[in-house]
């Protein structure tokens, strides 16, 4: 997504322009080509030499260089930039900006370029939630500029409140839904998650080993992508995606009513979930004890939530998964017809880098016509956009 990006960095003088660096680092990471600007300010808090080294271009700072070569620096920046991101932005920058001040090489080079600008104000709560700072914010945004909101939390001086520069990865994310275009925009899309957990006690459930890492990633592309995104969820470790509907759930049972409450507005349906075809047919109210020979638990059947769907379809685009390990093409292929889908997402748990924890997978798309694409291995947010571009193509 962003390999071969022009990432151009502005970092201004707050003390989270350390976090700079790591920003820098991500973006090279993805394959982008990143050039950074520095205020004088910026470079009190940390060293042009660290990000000369990170970004591996030289960084710039003087407006009126004469040792650089013979481009404007501004102008050519500006020019070649596919976005703009300033992390940290300060009050004060944000007040140039706002104001139509350029008197420095930041100021002038955003005003110069007509790629999107990201700007990530991080500085004291107090300063935050000036009113001067917060219109000068809703003038920006006004103007088509981004803003990403601070995060809340432990502040330089030890104080809490708004006003951290939010995390790298929710930077980077940020900037990638930037330069996605907004091909599902006007789409609702629940994606289920995850594996259900199927109690049989206070203390012990059935499970399987579904991460949620596959049905995550399909949240947050569709999100990018301009769909609205109800993401309900098993229980995993992930970290909820950002700007979905987060509803998490415990039991395949759970699953189904959620799902069921949300189905009506939906256009699309993507159930990555690993939902247990069992549950113990009774829950004991207490712990079980251990008594001399086998314990014996009764499991049964759940209810089948995609088949269920397929049965009330309407326009909606069904997408279900199959994870196998004899016969994958068969099996995915009659589930598709058993449980009218649109398409069956299959893969091999015994190919190298699919299943369930990897942050990779080999699939093959199914559809109803009997059209089959197999995809080589790819990086499980990859696998997710080439899932959403065949829901793109049904819709
Ligand atoms: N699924 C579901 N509800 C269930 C079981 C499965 O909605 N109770 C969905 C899964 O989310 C997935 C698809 O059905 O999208 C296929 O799941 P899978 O367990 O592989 O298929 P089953 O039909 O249950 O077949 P089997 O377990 O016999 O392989």
């Amino acid at each position: 997504m962003l390999k071969n990006k022009n990432i151009l960095i502005g970092i201004t003088g707050g003390i989270a322009a350390y976090k700079a660096a790591e920003l820098t680092r991500a973006f090279i990471k993805k394959g982008a080509h990143v050039k950074v600007i520095m205020t004088k300010n910026a470079a009190e808090f940390i060293t042009p030499l660290t990000l000369r080294t990170l970004s591996r271009n030289p960084v710039y700072m003087d407006m009126f260089s004469l040792t650089g070569d013979f481009s404007i620096a501004h102008i050519s920046l500006a020019r070649e930039a596919d976005v703009v991101v300033i992390a940290p932005a300060t009050a004060n920058v944000i007040g140039k900006i706002a104001g139509g001040l350029a008197d420095d090489l930041l100021t002038t080079s955003v005003m110069a370029t007509t790629a999107p600008v990201l700007i990530c104000p991080a500085m004291n709560t107090n300063m935050y939630e000036n009113p001067i700072v917060k219109g000068n914010l809703a003038k920006l945004a006004e103007n088509g500029y981004r803003i990403l909101e601070p995060a809340y939390g432990e502040l330089a001086e030890r104080t809490e409140g708004a006003g951290r520069l939010p995390e790298v990865p929710e930077i980077v994310d940020e900037v990638e839904s930037i330069l996605t275009a907004k091909d599902l925009a006007g789409e609702k899309i629940i994606v289920t998650a995850g594996p259900t957990q199927e109690p049989f006690d206070p203390v012990r459930f059935i499970t399987n080993h579904s991460s949620g890492k596959m049905g995550y990633a399909v949240a947050a592309m569709a999100r990018r992508r301009g769909a609205d995104v109800v993401l309900i969820s098993g229980p995993t470790a992930l970290p909820k995606p950002r700007g979905v509907k987060f509803i998490p759930v415990t039991t395949a049972l759970e699953m189904r009513d959620a799902v069921m409450k949300h189905l009506k507005d939906a256009t699309v349906v993507i159930k990555a979930a690993a939902v247990a075809d069992y549950r113990p047919a009774t829950r004991a109210a207490s712990k079980i004890k251990k008594k001399e020979g086998p314990l014996e638990i009764m499991l049964e059947r759940n209810p089948d939530i995609i088949a269920e769907i397929g049965k009330k379809k309407g326009r909606r685009v069904v997408v279900g998964f199959a994870m196998e390990t004899d016969n994958l093409i068969e099996n995915a292929a009659a589930k598709l017809k058993n449980k009218n889908m649109d398409l069956i997402v299959a893969n091999d748990l015994n190919q190298e880098g699919a299943g369930f924890q990897t942050d990779t997978n080999v699939i093959t798309i199914l559809d109803r016509k009997g059209g089959r694409e197999a995809l080589p291995l790819l990086d499980k947010t990859e696998v997710a956009d080439r899932i959403l571009d065949r829901v793109k193509k049904i819709l």
